[in-house]
């Protein structure tokens, strides 16, 4: 019945479901852009906070809009008591990015002008959501690990208020800057998996919240955000650099995925790998630990081998995990972290979306049967 010529997009590639002014990915070469702005330059020159207000309002802020923007921020690290309550009933073996995802949602019920969707509120519901975040990881960790919460302190940035509350003290400038950068890189990527699924639920004129909370279900997986944990999960797994080869032989012949290697749109190196690449590398010099940045590059360098050819690089996730388990941060957090960042790009995609709203509604091209009779229960074998 249906035509076999009506081609289907399987995995959506090369669609553009939207025109857009927030980022550019030059897959080719190797280039990002947040609103025009080189990552390169955006790393070494601004910070996390900077970027957001970039992305959410389409230009560099001036010293009075930064000021305000970090104070709202700041303001919404403390946590509505109640979300408190919801972290200390969780299971503590609870995956970080099943209790983010339950907490966004929870987010919801304490809004206090639901139907208000002017683009003001909806920008400060996005202002609450991206400063409570920290605050909920770092109080369920502690949680968890059966320590009292710490209360939130609003003199830090929001990168160092992350690693403030898993720490129960102030990173030193030098963590808090890795930290800032490793933000930044994530802050923004396009119309990824996880942004998609947020527009797909903004199409249909829900929620913000709802939205946000379809990108943390969607980034979870390991083919997107969950490669990062992946990803340092296999180098703690491989043990020695002697046992890299034999461990890709296997996993080769199995047909598994090499997780932080491989991407849809970059057919080169990804921009954002060789930054992080860089710290990691720096990372385990200072922390005089050699062994998994050396099986990283080794992997990277078997890996390599194999796939080079068929345009196959490491992406964010390969070295990402290895800078977070050097600043000390749980290895099941990683994809939550990539979150604090990414949530800020989910939300101008979002923004954008509503500018200029249609319901994405796309088909699926049917090759079942059709006509069957109906036979009554009893009768089925
Ligand atoms: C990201 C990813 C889903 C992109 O997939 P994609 O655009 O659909 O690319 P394809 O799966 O079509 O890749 C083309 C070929 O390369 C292989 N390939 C791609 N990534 C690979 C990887 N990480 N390890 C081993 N082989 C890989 C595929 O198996 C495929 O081979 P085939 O044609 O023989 O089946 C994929 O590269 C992947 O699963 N990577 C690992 C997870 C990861 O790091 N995700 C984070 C992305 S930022």
């Amino acid at each position: 019945m249906s035509s076999p010529q009506i081609p289907v997009h399987k995995g959506l590639e090369d669609i553009y479901v939207k025109e857009s002014k927030i980022c550019y990915i030059d897959g080719e070469r190797s280039k990002l852009f947040y609103r025009g702005y080189d990552i390169d330059d955006l790393v070494k020159y601004s910070t996390f906070e900077e970027v957001s207000y970039l992305l959410l309002y389409g230009k560099l802020p001036n010293r009075k809009e930064l000021n305000e923007f970090q104070k709202s921020i700041r303001d919404s690290y403390t946590l509505n008591p109640e979300v408190i309550k919801l972290l200390e009933i969780f299971r503590r073996d609870t995956h970080p990015m099943d209790l983010l995802r339950t907490c966004i949602s929870y987010l919801s019920t304490f809004d206090d002008s639901p139907k208000d969707q002017s683009l003001e509120k909806n920008l400060s519901r996005v202002i609450k959501i991206i400063g409570s975040i920290p605050t909920i990881l770092g109080t369920f960790d502690r949680i968890r690990r059966g320590k009292k919460p710490i209360e939130p302190n609003p003199k830090l940035n929001l990168a160092s208020h992350f690693l403030y509350l898993l720490r129960g003290k102030e990173p030193k400038e030098r963590d808090a800057k890795i930290m800032d950068t490793a933000l930044i890189l994530h802050a923004e990527h396009e119309m990824n998996a996880s942004t998609f699924a947020c527009t797909v639920t903004a199409s249909t004129k829900s929620d913000i919240y709802s939205s946000i909370t379809s990108g943390i279900g969607t980034l979870k997986g390991p083919l997107h955000g969950g490669a990062n944990e992946e990803a340092l999960r296999m180098f703690l797994e491989i043990g020695s650099i002697d046992k890299v080869k034999p461990y890709l032989d296997e996993l080769f012949v199995k047909g598994k995925k090499v997780m932080g290697f491989g991407h849809r749109i970059y057919k080169n190196y990804d921009p954002r790998y060789r930054i992080l690449k860089e710290i990691a590398k720096e990372m385990s010099k200072e922390r005089g630990n050699h062994k998994l940045f050396e099986i990283a590059l080794k992997v990277e360098e078997e890996v390599l081998k194999r796939l080079e050819k068929y345009n196959i690089y490491p992406n964010v996730d390969f070295y990402s995990g290895l800078v977070f388990y050097f600043l000390n941060i749980p290895i099941d957090f990683f994809t939550c972290v990539f979150t604090m960042g990414r949530v800020v790009g989910w939300s101008a995609h979002i923004i954008e979306y509503w500018m200029d709203n249609r319901l994405i509604r796309p088909k699926a091209l049917y090759k079942g049967e059709l006509n069957l009779p109906y036979k009554p229960i009893e009768q089925r074998e």
